[in-house]
């Protein structure tokens, strides 16, 4: 062995050590958030990715891929509602999914969308979310509600401040609207350990008149309490403005028909009870202002991080119990949790918890639903699963929509998960794709589509006002149907959507099949167009095939079938100049 080799040996085995303690040193950390159990599926595995998504032939965007285990008869049958994201889901957004999974109708979105579900207003069903930046936990947005065509009829933004929150945004029963804000005050931070002149963002939540924007009443948390009544870490904020300390956290309020205001404060570890007149602090649940005798040995009030405080009855309360905050671990697993308040004599007892199956810790975010049923809905927040319980707690339906061994990592999460009705009749037409002798159809949104139907010119009508006859039906599968066209759709044809009586929801473009050599062309133009199309490639063609047929040699290609999306004045009478095949709703 020369020295040559010797040095390799050494440079290698240096190499080698060297790495070893990289991967023990910098990945430990890493791969202790892994969580592998013996109950996992290939799915939580992570076989299909961290965020299984699905692709559609005539719908661009990608939905959830999810994994339902258990499902039960006994599950709440309507839609689902989230808005996933994160860096492994394709196309972040607001999402409603029915109880099967499959996709309804999604947004794809630049900015980020939290805390979508269904809010009455006014007699009538409205999505509802929050849309803005993110900074430092908290949101930079509007609110905004969408009536059942997709369509933006509200934006309410916060009066006398620059920006709204995305923790929440309750319509009460009194058709205003209650929102958290973030708003950065100057703060004597020397009870927490921190600078005299510093800053917190103060807990503030506002009830505004939807129609006229109007403020109603306004509550301030830093009114009512010091900063020390946080169990946040100052860590190294509070210096500046723009990184004030968060001592108080609001992430839920409601208000009840006395008029009173039920407020969680994760960062408090507390619920409080408010005076919807004088902004007092009737009572205090949890933390280090508690005032309830705890009658289940510290279970009832000792939650933590906790999310979602809603009332269920007169003297109970559904809350996340997170139990755990980001790395900060106070038990190891989360939980929803049902407690009884006496307030004659100011004892809280836990009625029932209910756990994941798979025993999921959320680091953040997560809710309770409690449904008509009274079934138990729970959307996990940080781990992308929502689990429906039977009201004693038992698992019935249990959904993941990312793969449990990687949940730590938040690659793919959603604020809330909620249930709830919905009828959606969108404002765009259905798309069809095609491809061979299949097409394929669906049409974002539209909820009352039970079957599509095949029509086809009638070969002699005249193309500015064809006649069209039905040739075939197919019922809906999901959110998109396949259907194989039959020897009898021949040129023009296009498909209907109809509803559960067959009355015709809305019609597609119209397509054209034909066969013959050339690729597949997909155009959407007016008659004008088409006659100035075929005669300026004419002229191309001729001019082309004079100047190059002494030279070329012109191969004739195999034929395949060639398909053709033609005009076609939409229901409202205009014509459709050039329209992208899939339109997304709601661009303005
Ligand atoms: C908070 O700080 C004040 C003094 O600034 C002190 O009187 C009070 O006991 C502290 N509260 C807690 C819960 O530590
Ligand atoms: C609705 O308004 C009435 C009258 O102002 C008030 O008494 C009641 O508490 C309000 N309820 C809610 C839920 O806002
Ligand atoms: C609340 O406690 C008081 C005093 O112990 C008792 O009289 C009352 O019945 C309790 N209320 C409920 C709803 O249990
Ligand atoms: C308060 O009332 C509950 C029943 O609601 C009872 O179990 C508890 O012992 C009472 N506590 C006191 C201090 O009276
Ligand atoms: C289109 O055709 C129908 C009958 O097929 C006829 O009633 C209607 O007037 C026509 N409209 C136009 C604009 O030609
Ligand atoms: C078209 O073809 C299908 C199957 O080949 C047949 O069931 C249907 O009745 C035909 N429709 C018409 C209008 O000819």
């Amino acid at each position: 062995m020369n020295a040559w080799e010797r040095c390799g040996r050494i440079l290698r085995a240096t190499g080698a050590i060297v790495t070893a303690f990289l991967l023990v040193f910098f990945l430990r950390p890493q791969l202790q958030r892994f969580r592998f159990r013996s109950d996992l599926s290939w799915y939580d595995l992570g076989i299909y990715g961290f965020g299984p998504s699905r692709s559609y032939v005539s719908f661009e965007e990608q939905s959830l891929l999810v994994e339902i285990t258990p499902r039960n008869a006994k599950c709440d049958p309507r839609y689902t509602l989230l808005a996933p994201r994160g860096d492994s889901v394709a196309h972040p957004g607001p999402m409603i999914l029915d109880a099967r999974g499959e996709l309804v109708w999604m947004k794809s979105d630049s900015a980020t969308t939290e805390d979508f579900r269904i809010q009455r207003y006014k007699g009538q069903d409205y999505l509802t979310y929050w849309e803005g930046g993110k900074v430092d936990g908290h949101g930079c947005g509007s609110w905004y509600m969408l009536d059942s065509a997709y369509t933006v009829q509200y934006i309410i933004s916060p009066v006398g401040v620059m920006s709204g929150d995305l923790h929440e945004f309750q319509i009460t029963a009194n058709s205003t609207a209650l929102f958290a804000i973030y708003d950065p005050i100057p703060a004597d931070l020397t009870s927490v350990g921190g600078p005299q002149l510093g800053w917190v963002y103060d807990g503030v939540f506002q009830e505004v008149d939807i129609e006229t924007g109007e403020l109603i009443f306004e509550w301030r948390a830093s009114q009512h309490f010091p900063p020390n009544a946080s169990y946040q870490p100052l860590g190294d904020q509070g210096h500046e403005r723009s990184s004030a300390f968060d001592f108080f956290h609001i992430n839920s309020v409601d208000k009840d028909d006395q008029g009173r205001y039920l407020v969680s404060a994760r960062h408090a570890h507390s619920v409080f009870y408010i005076d919807g007149v004088t902004g007092e602090v009737l009572w205090t649940l949890g933390g280090k202002n508690n005032d309830f005798e705890d009658l289940s040995n510290g279970a009832a009030t000792g939650f933590s991080w906790q999310h979602d405080a809603r009332w269920r009855g007169v003297n109970q309360i559904t809350l996340f119990n997170n139990a755990a905050n980001g790395d900060h671990r106070e038990e190891k697993i989360s939980h929803g949790a049902l407690i009884e308040l006496n307030l004659t004599n100011r004892s809280a007892e836990l009625l029932q918890t209910y756990h994941h199956p798979q025993e999921l810790a959320a680091v953040s975010q997560g809710n309770v639903q409690v449904l008509d049923s009274g079934n138990v809905f729970i959307g996990w927040g940080h781990s992308a699963a929502y689990t429906e319980f039977s009201p004693d707690g038992d698992v019935l339906c249990n959904v993941h929509y990312g793969a449990s061994a990687y949940f730590q990592f938040g690659r793919i999460v959603s604020y809330r998960v909620t249930k709830g009705d919905w009828v959606g009749m969108p404002d765009t037409l259905p798309d069809v794709a095609l491809a061979g002798d299949r097409a394929f159809v669906s049409w974002n949104g539209a909820t009352e589509v039970r079957s599509w139907q095949i029509e086809c010119w009638d070969g002699f009508s005249p193309l500015q006002n064809m006649t069209y006859l039905a040739v075939g039906q197919a019922s809906r599968e999901g959110f998109e149907t396949e259907i194989a066209l039959t020897a009898n759709v021949t040129s023009y044809f296009r498909i209907s959507a109809l509803d559960a009586n067959d009355n015709v929801l809305g019609t597609s473009a119209t397509m054209m099949r034909a066969t013959g050599a050339g690729r597949r062309i997909l155009l959407h133009v007016n008659w004008s167009l088409v006659t100035f199309g075929i005669v300026t490639c004419l002229g191309l063609a001729v001019g082309l095939y004079f100047a190059i047929r002494r030279q070329v040699q012109h191969r004739g290609q195999s034929a395949t079938q060639m398909y053709w999306a033609v005009a076609q004045e939409d229901q409202a009478g205009h014509t459709l100049d050039f329209i992208p095949q899939h339109r997304s709703v709601n661009e303005a």
